[in-house]
């Protein structure tokens, strides 16, 4: 299976614990989105859909950091999610998981990888 990437922002665009960068993702459905923040440094990405219902995260765009910058928080209902793997740790689909994206930061840009299916 071949894998091919795609360029969703520069590096400087993600500040750390700072305003996510929303993306489509054509491969998952027409309104799909993604996401990208910064956590510790390092670039994590997921499909913009809750574990509770599938909803986009963030109401405001790009919001998705809590108050105290610690976690990747839900506006509809408050599920809080771990930026290093995106699990519920509070709310309402505790113990489920945001579903994971594939990035890398290579010279100052962020790429997604996506498996292609043909
Ligand atoms: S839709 Fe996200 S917590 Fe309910």
């Amino acid at each position: 299976m071949a894998e091919t990437e795609r360029l969703i922002c520069i590096s400087a665009a993600l500040e750390e614990r700072g305003v996510g960068v929303r993306f489509a993702l054509p491969e998952m459905g027409e309104r799909v989105t993604g996401f990208a923040v910064r956590y510790n440094g390092r670039p994590q990405a997921y499909v913009n859909r809750c574990a509770h219902v599938p909803v986009e995260l963030d109401l405001l765009e790009g919001d998705f950091f809590d108050l105290s910058r610690e976690y990747l928080i839900c506006s509809t209902h408050g599920a809080h999610y771990r930026p290093v793997d995106g699990l519920c740790v509070m709310g309402p689909c505790k113990g489920k998981s945001l579903q994971v994206l594939d990035v890398v930061e290579r010279d100052g840009h962020i790429y997604l990888r996506m498996e292609d299916h043909v």
